[in-house]
């Protein structure tokens, strides 16, 4: 399947995808995730990056969509299929996917109250030897996994979520708009396993 996974930061996009990726075997491209990574390594494209990502605000168009045409030509993508995390986030990205001739089976947008999100972001913790997302109080690392190891992202913080979510809500409407036939509202509210189910419901029809 070629599936878009949306919603605003927090909404649960990277943990569905993890258990999404187990599910369809198919490649998880998250956006962020890539942004980080060349952050990390100090490539041109985390210099170019970095300043948007502390701020929370979006890296410009013409970055990203860059990066996600040469990772969905790749030949995995190709062969077992794709999830996309947090891409196409503005009209412009959905355009540039379109004009690509590239088409999901379904968009599902994680609908969950901006309240919620704040919690859920200051208590996140991503662990950086296996990629795993937790959370303190709902998702909590086993007991093998050291506290110390975890990482808490630079970006999850109060202020910068309210700059993020900024951004989310200017550009939602506008791209879900863009996948109107294949839109699947999900309430991102509920238990990750429950999330899931109704996602997988809705991909599973759309096949
Ligand atoms: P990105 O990494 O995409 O960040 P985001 O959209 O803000 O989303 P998050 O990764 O914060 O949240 P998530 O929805 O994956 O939630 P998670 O599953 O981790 O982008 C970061 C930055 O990169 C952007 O600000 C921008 O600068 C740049 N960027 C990226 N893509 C771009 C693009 N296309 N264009 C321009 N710029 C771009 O879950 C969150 C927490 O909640 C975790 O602790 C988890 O354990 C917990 N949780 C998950 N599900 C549940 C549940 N059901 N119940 C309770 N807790 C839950
Ligand atoms: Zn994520």
């Amino acid at each position: 399947p070629k599936i878009i996974i949306a919603g605003a930061p927090a909404s649960g996009k990277g943990t569905q995808c993890e258990l999404l990726k187990e599910r369809y075997g198919v490649v998880h491209l998250s956006t962020g995730d890539i942004l980080r990574a060349a952050v990390r390594d100090g490539t041109p494209l985390g210099a170019e990056a970095k300043g948007f990502m502390d701020r929370g605000e979006l890296v410009p168009d013409t970055v990203i969509i860059g990066v996600v045409k040469e990772r969905l030509a790749a030949q995995d993508c190709q062969e077992k299929g794709w999830l996309l995390d947090g891409f196409p986030r503005t009209k412009a990205q959905a355009q540039a996917l379109e004009s690509l001739g590239v088409a999901p089976s379904a968009f599902v947008l994680l609908n969950v109250p901006d309240e919620l999100l704040v919690e859920r972001v200051v208590g996140r913790r991503t662990d950086p030897a296996t990629g795993k997302i937790y959370h303190l109080k709902y998702s909590p690392p086993p007991p093998e996994v050291p506290e110390e190891r975890l990482v808490h992202r630079s970006d999850d913080t109060e202020e910068k979520v309210q700059v993020r979510l900024r951004a989310f809500h200017e550009h939602c409407d506008a791209v879900a708009g863009c996948y109107k036939d294949v839109l699947v509202q999900v309430d991102g509210t509920a238990k990750k396993e429950a999330v899931f189910a109704e996602i997988k419901g809705a991909i599973d029809a759309a096949l």
